[in-house]
């Protein structure tokens, strides 16, 4: 009798223990490479940077991904072109994949190459498209945001929740400065141009995953950007609504990987966030 050939698993560690043991091995590595000389490489301007530190770190990733679950899929932005359009490409012929790793290797490169400490590895597990998996790791404040579909979210134990606020005038927003300066740049000032008269305040820190963990973690009422991409906010969106918060697009729609214009809030302001938004 002919005997099967069974793929090669190391183990059976869970899928949450591997996506931890990635983002902390990952991000202890890229906060050793802080300060040291990186070579710079430009994507589609000098605002959008990649160092080969992303690309070690994605390759770091990736291989020990690959160890254990040989079978599945895999997308890192270090192995997708630059640009949006390319982004939305591979999301949208990666997502039917039965089981996808989502990984942005290091969330805040421009953080990261300047020593501005809020930068982190972000990976998600998907299952026939929906994430049920989801940790993000800031190596600078040694801080682990996990969440697992169902199970709630937790940092270092602690289970996550959002913030009490209900109103906007009481929130305090983040955004980003998108790379993207034809498009995703005019659309975000214009709405901070728009929110910041009606908000306690806005901040952007250079790290859409982190603000996403923020949220979570109720240090962030809110959060909004235009054109990103699905590896900056797939673990984020779990971790959010987990800690009991909400997800969409900019109209409204519940959040789904190919989600590039995101609204997340910790459900109470997210109506009057996306009515604002929607005036933009
Ligand atoms: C960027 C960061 C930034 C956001 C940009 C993203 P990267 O990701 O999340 O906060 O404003 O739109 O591209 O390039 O550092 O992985
Ligand atoms: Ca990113
Ligand atoms: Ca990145």
């Amino acid at each position: 009798m002919k005997e099967e050939k069974l793929p090669s698993v190391v183990g059976s560690k869970s899928f949450t223990a591997v996506a931890i043991n990635c983002a902390a091995k990952a991000g202890e590595w890229v906060k050793t490479k802080l300060g040291t000389t990186l070579q710079l490489n430009q994507k589609v301007s000098a605002s959008d940077l990649v160092t080969e530190i992303d690309k070690g770190s994605e390759r770091l990733i990736r291989n020990l991904i690959s160890t254990h679950f040989p079978q599945h899929s895999f997308l890192g932005e270090e192995g997708v072109e630059p640009g949006a359009d390319a982004s939305t490409q591979a999301i949208a012929s990666a997502k039917d994949a039965e089981y996808l790793w989502i990984v942005d290797p290091i969330d805040g490169t421009t953080n990261f190459v300047h020593g501005f400490p809020f930068f982190c590895v972000s990976i998600a597990l998907a299952y026939k498209g929906e994430v049920i998996v989801g940790v993000i790791y800031d190596p600078s404040s040694d801080e682990l945001f996990v969440a697992e579909k169902g199970k709630g979210a937790y940092v270092h134990g602690k289970r996550l929740e959002i913030s009490k606020e209900m109103k906007l005038q009481e929130s305090l927003i983040a955004t980003g400065f998108p790379p993207d300066q034809s498009y995703a740049l005019p659309l975000n000032l214009r709405a901070i141009a728009r929110l910041a008269p009606q908000v306690r305040n806005i901040r952007s820190g250079g790290s859409a995953a982190l603000h996403m963990a923020y949220v979570a973690a109720g240090r962030l009422t809110g959060f909004f950007e235009y054109n990103l991409n699905s590896w900056d906010l797939a673990a984020g969106s779990l971790i959010i609504q987990e800690a009991g918060g909400k997800v969409t697009d900019i109209e409204g729609h519940s959040y789904h990987l190919e989600v590039r214009d995101v609204v997340a809030s910790n459900g109470h302001i997210h109506q009057e966030l996306l009515q604002e938004l929607g005036r933009v």
